[in-house]
């Protein structure tokens, strides 16, 4: 199947490949978020919520458990359709954890942000809101993996995460307002 597509286009797919688990933690956040919001409904110093009521502890787990399922998924496919893989068990954890905790993380510190800024639940902050999940994912891996991230992820394999994310999150958030799982469609 690959043998139809051209460099450029193999190139766009590792790189949304690469990035994956991170994706599927932060949609799956989104999918089964609810309940106990991560700092328990306390709020700062500054008498506003330290994260806010969108950002929840079964969101939280869910997202890490998905992504890592779906990076597990990919690291045993990889060899078969020779795309890259996390690496060997057990250490494909650590990236796993990186691209998924990391994500979640980055979503958390922007909402913490967001608060901070007196900008309610739901409220638009515009590129960070996108980009918030592979940030922290990108940091995670540059402290616990850079070996992996070195070895896997190009400038190229940057820039095209960097530019497909914000499209790829639109049309999520829209999917994501119709079935009634977003509050705000972005
Ligand atoms: N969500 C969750 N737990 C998380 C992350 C997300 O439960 N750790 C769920 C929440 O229901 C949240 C929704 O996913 O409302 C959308 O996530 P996001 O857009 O990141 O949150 P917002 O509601 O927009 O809140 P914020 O202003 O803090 O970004
Ligand atoms: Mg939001």
């Amino acid at each position: 199947m690959l043998e139809i597509l051209g460099e450029i286009d193999i190139l766009i797919l590792k790189s949304l490949w690469l990035i994956l688990p991170a994706y599927a933690a932060n949609s799956f956040a989104v999918i089964a978020g609810g309940g106990k919001p991560v700092d328990f409904g306390k709020k700062f110093y500054d008498e506003k919520r330290i994260f806010g009521d969108g950002k929840t502890w079964r969101g939280l787990i869910s997202g890490i458990a998905f992504g890592t399922i779906i990076g597990v998924l990919q690291t045993y496919s990889s060899e078969i359709i020779e795309f890259p893989s996390f690496g060997f068990f057990p250490s494909f954890f650590i990236v796993l954890f990186c691209l998924t905790f990391g994500a979640l993380f980055g979503d958390l510190c922007k909402s913490f942000v967001k608060r901070r800024m007196n900008i309610k639940r739901g409220g638009k902050l515009p590129v960070i809101d996108q980009l918030d999940f592979v940030a922290g994912a990108f940091l995670f891996l540059l402290i616990l993996s850079p070996s992996w991230f070195f070895q896997n992820l190009t400038l190229y394999h940057i820039i095209i995460i960097l530019v497909a994310t914000p499209l790829l999150h639109r049309v999520m958030n829209i999917v994501g307002y119709r079935i009634g799982k977003k509050k705000v469609p972005w």
